[in-house]
Order: C-alpha cells, then sequence, then structure tokens
C-alpha cells in the first residue's frame, strides 16, 4: 500500500503546490474534460461545480499532504468511497476521472508535467481509488 517514494513524493508536492494557485481553472478544465469524455457523469453531480472542484482539490490536497501518514489517510478514503455509491458513481467511471485530472495536470504544468511527474501522479490516483473502490463495490465488505 505505502508505495510511493519519497522522491516522488517531493515531486507531487512540488507540482501540486502549482496546481493550488490556479485551483480554480483547474477545477473547471476538469469538469469540462470529464464531461467530454463521459458525459452521463454530468446529471450525478447536483452541487455547483466550483464548490464541487474546491472539494475534489481539498481531499486531493489533503492526500498529498497525507502521503508520509496514509494510515490516517485510508478511513477518510474508505468512507469517501462509500459515499460516492449514494451519488450513484461506479466502480468503472474511476478511470475517466483519472484521465480527467492527468490532463488537467497537464494543461495547467505544461512543459513541468514530465513523465517522472505523471508517474508520481498516476500512482497516487490508482492508491486512493484503489482505497475507495475497495471500500465501496467490494463484495467481502459487507
Ligand atoms: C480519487 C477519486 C475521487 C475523489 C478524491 C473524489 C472526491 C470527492 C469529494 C471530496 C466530494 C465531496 C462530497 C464528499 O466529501 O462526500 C465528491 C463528490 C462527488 N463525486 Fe467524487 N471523488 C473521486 C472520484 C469520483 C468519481 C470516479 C466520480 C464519478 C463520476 C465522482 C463523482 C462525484 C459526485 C457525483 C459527487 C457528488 C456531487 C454532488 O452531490 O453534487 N467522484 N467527490
Amino acid at each position: 500500500m505505502n508505495n510511493i517514494e519519497p522522491q516522488q513524493k517531493k515531486l507531487i508536492q512540488t507540482s501540486f503546490a502549482r496546481i493550488v494557485s490556479r485551483a480554480e481553472r483547474a477545477a473547471q478544465l476538469f469538469y469540462q474534460r470529464l464531461f467530454e469524455i463521459l458525459p452521463e457523469a454530468k446529471p450525478l453531480f447536483k452541487s455547483d461545480l466550483q464548490t464541487q472542484g474546491i472539494k475534489l482539490f481539498q481531499v486531493i490536497s489533503f492526500a498529498v499532504c497525507s502521503l508520509d501518514n496514509l494510515d490516517e489517510l485510508i478511513p477518510l478514503l474508505q468512507d469517501l468511497g462509500k459515499r460516492h455509491i449514494k451519488y450513484g458513481v461506479e466502480a468503472s467511471q474511476y478511470a475517466s476521472v483519472s484521465e480527467s485530472f492527468m490532463w488537467t495536470l497537464e494543461e495547467i504544468l505544461k512543459d513541468e508535467f514530465t513523465p517522472d511527474i505523471r508517474q508520481a501522479w498516476e500512482e497516487v490516483y490508482q492508491l486512493m481509488s484503489s482505497v475507495m473502490i475497495e471500500a465501496a463495490y467490494s463484495k467481502t465488505d459487507a
């Protein structure tokens, strides 16, 4: 579970600082892209996307800060994953969110989005989403 290397954590934390300073734009790009590749997700979002986007980035920023303390993060992600069932989210939709998120990082960071940074972010998303999906959809979790 704890498979994020110290060097990767640094890359994540530095690149995330650049995203946070442009969080509103990032949220806007993210949802635009998500609804392009996954139009059926649009009606699931009831609150306004600006608020929603900020929440998403808050959780990710919390995760970024918690990379050194994953034990605290896991129960929060498990609860978050379970809440997503109530929002009507399916496990298969996590891949589109990942794609939109990566695309947004690339749009914001441009040339600074190096293959190493991409790899590090993919691992963080993979880690977060696998905990959420496991908690929400695993049959053994009943
Ligand atoms: C690592 C992955 C994800 C993270 C960190 C994340 C984070 C969040 C957060 C923080 C909220 C606010 C509400 C709450 O705390 O319960 C939320 C709500 C929501 N998320 Fe996610 N989410 C993720 C994946 C997804 C996926 C794959 C979908 C599928 C389309 C999705 C759709 C939604 C919807 C529909 C809501 C409720 C919106 C509303 O009520 O208006 N999320 N998410």
